[in-house]
Formats: C-alpha cells, sequence, structure tokens
C-alpha cells in the first residue's frame, strides 16, 4: 500500500437532527472522547497522511475536537447539508490533487477501526474501482441495504426509498467506502438528488459506476466496527461496545475485575497489571493505576494518579489533583481533590481532604474535614509526616500540622501546630454530679 497515494476523508458536517441535541452528533461522547475523535485518533494510529475533514454544524467547535497528534487535517466546509455526496464534494480541491486511493468515513462511525480500509485499498490495488465497506446485521434499521444480484453488488438502497422486500435485507452500507481517486470526481459530480430526502446520496455512486461499466464491490466488516451513531439509544450501544473491547484489553493485559459489565472506564484509563478492580468502579478522565492497587466497589474516579499497592475504597470519591503514593489508602465514604496523600498515609472513613497534602504515614481520623474553601478563594492545608489528626477534626486552611503532631478529636484548628504537638481546640468537658 505505501507506493499507492491515498486520501482520507472524514464527513462531520451533518445536522445530527435525530440526536435531538444542541450540539453535533460528532461532539458526543464515547468513554468521555468526543465521536470524531475516536475516528481522527485511529486514523492516525493507523498512519493516515491526508486527511480531509468536512465540516458543517459547530464547524469550530467540532475542529477542535477532532485535533489529535500525529494527523495533520485539512478541513473543508459544507455550508449547507445536502447530503452525503455533497459534502464529499466539498473536500473536492483535495480530491483534485489525484490521489490513487479516495476513503470516505463517517464522523459518526467511531469505532472504526483500521481493517476494512486496508481491506478496502487491497481492492483498489486489485483494480476495483469502487469498494463498499458493508457489514451483517440483525438489526438494520437505518442502514442503506446492499443490493446484490448474484453475489454482485449493484446498488445501495437508503431505508426510505428502500421497498418491503429490500427492507428486510441484512446485509448493510457501512458507509465507510473506497473509490479509485482517478475516477472519484467524475463519478461523483453525476450524482443527483432524486430520492426521499431529497440529498445527494453518496451511495449512488455504486449504481453510476456500474452504468458505466465500472467494477464495483463490497468487503465485509464486522457489526461492532462499523456501528453508526444517530440517536442516543445508538449512542449508549457503541459506549457499551467500546466499554467491552476496552476491559477485554485491560484484563488480557493483567488487570482483574470482578464484574467486569459494571466497570466503567475512560478513553485515557490506565491500569497496570495486578489491578484489582471490585464491582462498580467509575473511572472519569485522567486516571493512572499503578500495579497492585485494589480498587473496591462503587468508587468514583476521575483525574488521580494512583500508586502501587494503595487501597481505594470502598465507596471512596477521588477527584482531579488526588495522588495516592505507594502502600496509602483512602477508606470508605472519603473524597480526596487535588491533594497529595504520601507513602503510606491511611484516610480510611468519612473524610474530605480537598487542597492538601498529607504526610508519609499519616493517620486521618474518621470525619476529619479540611476547610478549604472560605466562601471566596480556595487554600491548602499541610499534614505532616506521621501526624495523628482524631476524629471528627475541621482543619480551617490555610494551615499547617507538624510532623508526628497529634490533634485531638473533635478539634476545630484554625491555627498552625507546630511538629511533635499536642493540640486541642475543643471545649473542656464538664461532669456533674446528678444530685
Ligand atoms: C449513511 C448512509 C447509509 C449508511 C449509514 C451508515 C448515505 C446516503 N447513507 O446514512 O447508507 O448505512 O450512513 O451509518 O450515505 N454528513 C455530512 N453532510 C451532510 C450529510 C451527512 O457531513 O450533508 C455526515 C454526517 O455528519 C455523518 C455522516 O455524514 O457523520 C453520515 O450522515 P448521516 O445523516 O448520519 O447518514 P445516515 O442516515 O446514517
Ligand atoms: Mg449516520
Amino acid at each position: 500500500m505505501e507506493n499507492r497515494s491515498c486520501l482520507t476523508i472524514v464527513l462531520a458536517a451533518g445536522d445530527s437532527t435525530r440526536m435531538k441535541s444542541s450540539k453535533s452528533k460528532v461532539l458526543h461522547k464515547i468513554a468521555g472522547l468526543p465521536m470524531i475523535a475516536h475516528v481522527t485518533r485511529t486514523l492516525a494510529d493507523v498512519g493516515v497522511k491526508d486527511a480531509a475533514l468536512v465540516l458543517g454544524r459547530d464547524a469550530d467547535t467540532v475542529r477542535e475536537a477532532a485535533a489529535v497528534p500525529g494527523l495533520s487535517l485539512e478541513t473543508f466546509l459544507q455550508s449547507e447539508r445536502l447530503g452525503t455526496a455533497h459534502a464529499v464534494m466539498a473536500a473536492r480541491a483535495a480530491i483534485e490533487r489525484g490521489y490513487d486511493d479516495v476513503l470516505v468515513t463517517y464522523g459518526d462511525v467511531p469505532l472504526v477501526t483500521g481493517a476494512p480500509f486496508l481491506a478496502a485499498r487491497e481492492m483498489l490495488a486489485a483494480g476495483h474501482d469502487v469498494v463498499v465497506i458493508g457489514f451483517e446485521t440483525d438489526k438494520p434499521t437505518g442502514y442503506g441495504r446492499l443490493i446484490e444480484t448474484d453475489g454482485q453488488l449493484v446498488a445501495i438502497r437508503e431505508e426510505r426509498d428502500a421497498s418491503e422486500e429490500e427492507r428486510r435485507i441484512t446485509r448493510c452500507n457501512s458507509g465507510l467506502l473506497a473509490i479509485n481517486g482517478r475516477l472519484a470526481l467524475e463519478l461523483l459530480e453525476r450524482i443527483g438528488n432524486d430520492n426521499a430526502k431529497g440529498e445527494y446520496y453518496l451511495t449512488d455512486i455504486v449504481e453510476i459506476a456500474r452504468a458505466d461499466g465500472r467494477s464495483v464491490v463490497s468487503v465485509q466488516a464486522d457489526e461492532s466496527e462499523v456501528i453508526g451513531c444517530n440517536n442516543r439509544a445508538e449512542l449508549a450501544v457503541i459506549e457499551r461496545i467500546w466499554q467491552q473491547r476496552r476491559r477485554h484489553e485491560l484484563m488480557v493485559s493483567g488487570v482483574s475485575m470482578m464484574a467486569p459489565e459494571t466497570v466503567f472506564l475512560s478513553h485515557d484509563t490506565e491500569l497496570a497489571p495486578d489491578v484489582t478492580l471490585e464491582p462498580n468502579v467509575f473511572f472519569g478522565p485522567g486516571v493512572t493505576v499503578e500495579a497492585g492497587a485494589v480498587i473496591h466497589a462503587y468508587c468514583h474516579i476521575e483525574g488521580a494518579r494512583i500508586a502501587a499497592g494503595t487501597s481505594v475504597g470502598p465507596f471512596a470519591r477521588l477527584r482531579p489533583g488526588a495522588h495516592l503514593h505507594a502502600g496509602s489508602k483512602v477508606g470508605n465514604f472519603c473524597e480526596v481533590k487535588n491533594a497529595e496523600i504520601a507513602e503510606g498515609a491511611k484516610v480510611n472513613h468519612l473524610s474530605y481532604i480537598g487542597d492538601a497534602s498529607v504526610g508519609a504515614a499519616a493517620n486521618i481520623g474518621a470525619g476529619t474535614i479540611t476547610c478549604n474553601y472560605d466562601g471566596v478563594n480556595k487554600h491548602r492545608t499541610e499534614i505532616g509526616a506521621r501526624a495523628f489528626i482524631g476524629s471528627n477534626s475541621a482543619l480551617v486552611a490555610p494551615v499547617k500540622i507538624g510532623d508526628n503532631s497529634l490533634v485531638a478529636a473533635g478539634s476545630t484548628i484554625t491555627r498552625n501546630v507546630p511538629a511533635d504537638a499536642l493540640a486541642f481546640a475543643r471545649s473542656r468537658q464538664t461532669v456533674k454530679e446528678r444530685k
């Protein structure tokens, strides 16, 4: 393939009517990453060099979301949404440069891998002129159907234009297509809009090319790679497939999941071998977990670094900037945000640690709260190594607790406590005889 030039056109201009959304569907997220970025990442991963992105609705936001390292994208505007063929023609200037292969892919087909494109390009290299990437499905509703006679692809019929009988066909059009680049413009220019939607359908290229005696074929992809997203129900199905795929990869790479179907990953979740996940764990973006850490049941984790040998949860919430160092512990009903929990430190029960540093081997008693916010600004709490914070203490930031110091249970600490000291900040208990 290296000696054949190739242009990949990504269509992402559509109005996304069926999403019933205030934003373009390609901005809707799968595993926390916009659909369009899944597509462009895959293109970058498979080494695509020349890529054209067709923008329309929410053009600026989509352009930003599509930008990924390692892929230079030439962008084109389709100012009126008149259909998929019209969208491809928005990239006319790129096609005119003359490529051996022109590939078309959609921003709403986010799980696509490199394999179907490779298969399609091999067919072009073998002398075919139009290669449609099709798939077999038991839920064909909404897709264009591949009309075949004697094993030959003769047309693609959109659902709206299909007869009862054609709608029963389960071989569908993924939308992904490869065209002989030397013929592409000539074929595309002849596509009209005489159909139920009054749009320029890219799929009409099949009949046009065949009428010219060109060779039109289809290659088969797996449904899970080419599933399209037109509404929220399909978005949820795609999310499920993505999650299954990624969980499987992680388990094969050495991560234990007791109930994988209850674990939700982000596109960038990094879990090292020998991490154990109990049921019902949710990862938002930006989480790294090192070897041997155990995430107990019912945790919500985002933007956190979790070092080797730590224990998190059950029922812990780690927010952005939480950094748990080796062997530390954050237990049940604790929230940690923008805070370092040093080696061997323990925050075991019902605490909020925010904008703070907790020193090595410190022990944070049940119900400790760092009062980090004064209504206007956030302030830091610094807790030294081996400090012991008694239960139900409020540490009013900015405040420092020195190494080896002890704060008595129930204290409200508003001033610094030096190292090796004992601080009480609570009223003295009075006990009176009843008679
Ligand atoms: C399209 C195919 C259908 C296929 C299905 C696969 C056509 C006519 N139909 O239908 O055969 O089974 O995809 O998912 O090609 N877009 C533009 N500009 C437009 C219209 C669409 O950029 O004027 C973009 C959309 O943003 C989207 C993609 O093209 O990324 C597909 O458009 P969509 O309206 O979703 O087409 P489908 O009805 O799904
Ligand atoms: Mg679609």
